[in-house]
């Protein structure tokens, strides 16, 4: 009884980050979109006692991991006997990168645990769980084209990017989430990404103007020098002929858009 599921990257097209809230969280307004980039995450039924096995380092404790969470959490909601879990992942996203990779690895588990535990289980209901592993995990149950409001949790559909080769370069420190989030209190943030544009682009399909309007509030806040590593390799990007090029989530990976494939190809050489 064993179940395999791919944990797909996100970027965030659009990304503003609003008030800090009473419970500590601040209110977002992004586009996300899922990738063609992901781990592999596979769970195993009634194996006697709960694993994790993983491909790279996992937090020390291994209760940490976001899967682990997962594990306990779906079994706390849906209070049935799990009778050993093993969870193998074959991790490709870089972590800490601003891709969502440890949030998707648990929305994988979830949506593994339905599929060996309880088919019936509604959409919505999976979403509700996911919430309580953290903000970007409900995206990553439902992955496609959101508006994501709320702390990341209230999600709305949108028509997909149109297809296009996307090229991912993740500098080589990381910028802890909450930290990003703590520098944009009280900074003077300047003109906000135009999610209402981003959404018009996506409504007519027009990669271009989507490429227009790529915006992250993270890189208003970013040290000289990380901001000098951001700039350059959007630089890079745009030389090579992207479209548009932005910092996803809080960073610190760039992607760049492209509609040839072949310059995507030489772009990422160059990187
Ligand atoms: O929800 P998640 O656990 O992924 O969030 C990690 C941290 O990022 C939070 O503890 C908080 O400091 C920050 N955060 C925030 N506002 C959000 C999402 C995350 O301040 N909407």
């Amino acid at each position: 009884m064993r179940c395999t599921e791919r944990a797909y990257a996100k970027i965030n097209l659009t990304l503003d980050v609003g008030a800090k809230r009473a419970d500590g969280y601040h209110e977002i307004t992004s586009v996300m979109q899922r990738i063609s980039l992901w781990d592999t995450v596979t769970v195993e039924r009634g194996t006697g006692c709960d694993s994790l096995l993983c491909s790279v380092p996992v937090t020390e404790d291994v209760n940490d991991n976001l899967c682990m969470k997962a594990l306990r959490v779906f079994f706390a909601e849906t209070a049935m006997e799990s009778g050993g879990v093993s969870i193998t992942l074959e991790k490709h996203i870089p972590t800490q990168a601003g891709l969502g990779g440890g949030s998707s690895d648990a929305a994988a588990v979830l949506l593994a645990l339905r599929t060996l535990y309880a088919p019936r289980m509604t959409d919505m209901r999976l979403e509700r769980l996911a919430e309580k592993l953290g903000s970007d995990v409900p995206f990553c149950v439902r992955g496609g084209t959101c508006l994501a409001e709320g702390r990341g949790e209230l999600l709305t559909d949108l028509p997909p990017l149109p297809d296009c080769a996307i090229v991912l370069c993740k500098p080589d420190f990381g910028l802890p989430t909450p930290e990003l989030f703590a520098r944009l209190d009280g900074a003077d943030l300047g003109p906000r990404p135009d999610t209402a544009a981003m959404a018009a682009a996506l409504a007519r399909g027009d990669l271009a103007a989507a490429a227009a309007c790529l915006g992250n509030v993270f890189e208003r806040v970013l040290t000289e020098e990380e901001g000098e590593e951001i700039r350059s390799i959007k630089e890079a990007l745009l030389r090579h002929g992207a479209l548009g090029a932005a910092m996803s989530g809080s960073g610190p990976t760039v992607f760049g858009l492209f509609d040839d494939r072949q310059k995507a190809v030489r772009a990422k050489e160059a990187l």
